[in-house]
């Protein structure tokens, strides 16, 4: 039996970790993309290996502060006896408050090169090797409002959806492209439940995001053969307000 290949980046921890849980488990081969989190990435492979022993998982190190040359050396690995790469999850990010006053050149830079350049030549690089395939993009309901306290931030991936569709018209037949918006899922890294606990009673639904619920939008786009283009905002309803 073949099983499809997904390469997940920020994959060692939290959300990108439950991600390849997910599609270890419906049976796909996953590439694991980290940064930092060398032990994490690495011993995740190991478990998944034993788990399903059918299946191939490898890793691959990415500082994607670094741009183009990062996005070709994650793209140019493959597990053992894989010949292509099926599906492109694009989930590793930076989260630096900052309204637009506050915000210098190299915050505003770093935000940009890790959550939409090094994405986008991903993509890119994705689309050119393989011409076929499907891209889901991690985003944030952020990009439905104007709020300005993580202001760089919501810019980059204000600019990842814009991408989003984008790609997914100028690449079509060929490639999907989606993305998924969550609202609150966990406290960013240095903050307590909480922070958490404010942020989700401002949404219409009052309730944090699951993480089942997040990784089942995702898989959903990525497994429907029918979409193209769309934001599924996994978000208890913040982007209403
Ligand atoms: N958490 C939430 O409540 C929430 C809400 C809305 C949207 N989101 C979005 O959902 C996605 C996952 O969220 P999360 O909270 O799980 O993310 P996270 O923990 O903040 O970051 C995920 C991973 O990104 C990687 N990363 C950071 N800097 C990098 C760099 N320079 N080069 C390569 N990788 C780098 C890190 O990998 P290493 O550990 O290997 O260094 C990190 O583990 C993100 O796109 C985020 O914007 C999350």
């Amino acid at each position: 039996m073949m099983h499809p290949t997904v390469l997940v980046t920020g994959a060692a921890k939290r959300v990108g970790r439950v991600l390849c849980e997910h599609f270890a488990q419906k049976g796909w081969n996953v590439v694991l993309h980290y940064n930092e989190s060398k032990k994490e990435a690495l011993a995740l492979a190991k478990k998944f290996s034993e788990d399903y022993p059918d299946q191939k998982f490898c890793v691959v190190q990415g500082d994607m502060s670094l741009g183009e040359i990062t996005a070709q050396k994650m793209m140019s690995v493959l597990p053992e006896g894989v010949s292509k790469l099926d599906a492109l999850i694009n989930n590793a990010s930076v989260f630096d408050p900052g309204a637009l006053a506050k915000t210098e050149g190299e915050l505003l830079r770093r935000e940009f090169i890790i959550n939409f350049e090094t994405p986008f030549f991903l993509m890119r690089d994705f689309y050119l090797k393989y011409k076929s395939g499907v891209i889901v993009n991690i985003l944030d309901t952020r990009v439905h409002n104007e709020d300005s306290s993580y202001a760089a931030y919501s810019l980059a991936k204000k600019s990842l959806m814009h991408l989003t569709k984008m790609a997914a018209l100028e690449w079509a037949p060929d490639m999907r492209v989606n993305g998924v918006a969550p609202g609150p899922v966990l406290p960013p890294m240095g903050k307590d439940d909480s922070w958490l606990s404010n942020v989700v009673a401002q949404t219409p639904l009052k309730r944090a995001v699951g993480l089942d619920n997040l990784v089942n939008s995702v898989y959903f786009l990525i497994t429907n053969n029918s979409i193209t283009g769309q934001i599924i905002n996994c978000d208890s309803g913040a982007h209403l307000i």
